[in-house]
């Protein structure tokens, strides 16, 4: 009993189509410069084992379970839980699980622009060969003028913002898949080259020893938060990204396995990025807990080091602003899907729209690391501290994204009824199945649950 609605935006061309987009909106500076400064912030191998649980119990299941609402709905997210809520009688109010994930898209994208466009200024400063046989200090003062500069920052994110507008306005299988089909394998490859490097020449069993030696010590209820967030943030799961795609995938491919595949594409990138940058830190004395500027102070001193490292640094940081760029289509193409749905627009207008409003918002995180940079928002809270960036960036990875994913767990597992959610998953052994929907149903609410309450204190 498959359902007969379709989709208006098209389809990925095949089953193996999706798992290379969905990798490729899993694989992104998540993997690259958020996991590294943030296991480097946070203890290293204590968040790297925290993190690791949550995309095993709460991340995968959370995936399937978009997969199946978005491929059962067939349209953004918002739309899909109108229609799914509807099917089973329930209050069509569940769209607005899909209104609050078109929210923390623009937010997160607002700030994965200006981040992706410091990457795209690193291209440009390594094959001008900034980077020949500099110094770590030297290393830290070209990045340092780089976010001091509202102007330079403010260029390269609007750059990122029209690329990911142009890729999002050609549609499905000529604007996403395109993207993703060649370059996905390409940045692996110099992944694997990068650690190589860092074999040879970092201090790699210092590396190993801080990602995979857990000092239990440093997990802090913030550690736990920031672990699960980050395990949403990294699989692009909890606002509705991987709905949309799923709801562009084709009626006889595998739930199951497909994610699986992507959960599994994604945790190796970014353990490898780990085992790229740490033996370089260690190596030079550089600080792991940096925090954001973290990659762009560590691997051009491999690039300026190494043979090669001009074309190879080029190479590196291009792939990685190809990485962020099939990651950002993502992060806005439920927003621009709905305004299609909803307005009978073209898509042409609707990712102008989006562009726009992103582009608007990023200038936030633009003056955060200058003009900004001492104004710390609300005071006396416990949110205290944080910057324009830091804000967003919390609320959204480490507040919305979970919150999100409970109640897309909630729904598949406790709201779809059993018939439906076995018709759509099909997977071909029942205790598989069954496996899921315990996940889906009890531990992957209760865990983010339990996280929440630990977070403030009640449990
Ligand atoms: N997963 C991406 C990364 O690791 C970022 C991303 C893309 C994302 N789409 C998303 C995060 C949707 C949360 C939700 O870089």
């Amino acid at each position: 009993m498959t359902t007969s609605r379709a989709s208006i935006h098209g389809y990925w061309s095949s089953r193996v189509m999706f798992v290379f987009a969905a990798a490729g909106s899993a694989i992104g500076l998540g993997n690259v410069w958020k996991f590294p400064y943030m296991a480097g912030e946070s203890g290293g191998g204590a968040f790297v084992v925290l993190y690791l649980i949550c995309i095993a119990l709460l991340g995968i299941p959370v995936m399937m379970s978009e997969v199946l609402l978005g491929r059962r709905g067939r349209s953004s997210p918002i739309n899909t839980m109108h229609v799914l809520a509807r099917e089973e009688n329930r209050s069509t109010s569940w769209s607005l699980l899909g209104a609050m994930g078109i929210l923390a898209g623009f937010m997160i994208l607002s700030y994965y622009s200006v981040i992706a466009g410091w990457t795209l200024a690193y291209v440009v400063e390594t094959v001008s060969g900034t980077f020949s046989g500099v110094s770590s200090e030297e290393v830290g003062e070209v990045f340092n003028q780089l976010v001091s500069d509202p102007w330079r920052l403010l260029f390269w994110h609007t750059l990122f913002i029209v690329l990911t507008m142009v890729v999002v306005i050609r549609g499905v299988r000529k604007g996403l898949e395109m993207a993703v089909r060649l370059l996905m394998p390409i940045l692996f490859t110099l992944i694997l080259v990068m650690v190589a490097y860092a074999l040879v020449q970092g201090d790699f069993y210092a590396g190993l020893k801080f990602l995979f030696t857990p000092d239990f010590s440093k997990i802090t209820p913030d550690v736990v938060l920031k672990a699960m967030g980050h395990a949403f943030f990294t699989l692009s799961v909890g606002m509705g990204a991987i709905m949309m795609y799923g709801s562009y995938l084709p009626d006889d491919a595998s739930i199951g396995s497909t994610s699986l595949q992507v959960a599994l594409a994604d945790t190796v990138v970014a353990i490898l990025a780990g085992l790229a940058i740490f033996p370089i830190v260690f190596a030079n004395n550089l600080e792991p807990g940096q925090g954001p500027g973290l990659i762009f102070n560590t691997l051009p001193l491999a690039f300026g080091h190494m043979p090669g490292g001009m074309f190879f640094g080029f190479l590196f940081f291009t792939l990685l602003v190809f990485a962020a760029w099939t990651s950002a289509i993502s992060l806005i193409e439920p927003a621009v899907a709905w305004l299609i749905e909803r307005f009978s627009i073209s898509r042409i207008t609707s990712s102008v729209i989006c562009g726009l409003v992103t582009w608007a918002v990023g200038l936030g995180t633009v003056f955060s690391f200058n003009h900004w940079n001492r104004i710390k928002l609300l005071d006396g809270t416990p949110l205290a501290g944080k910057s324009f960036f830091d804000l967003l960036d919390y609320l959204a990875a480490n507040i919305m994204l979970p919150l999100g994913g409970i109640l897309i767990c909630v729904f598949a597992g406790w709201v779809m009824s059993e018939a439906s959610s076995r018709d759509e998953l099909r997977l071909k052994h029942s205790c598989v199945y069954g496996l899921w929907r315990l996940l889906a149903r009890y531990v992957a609410p209760a865990g983010v649950i339990l996280i929440f309450l630990h977070v403030l204190g009640i449990f």
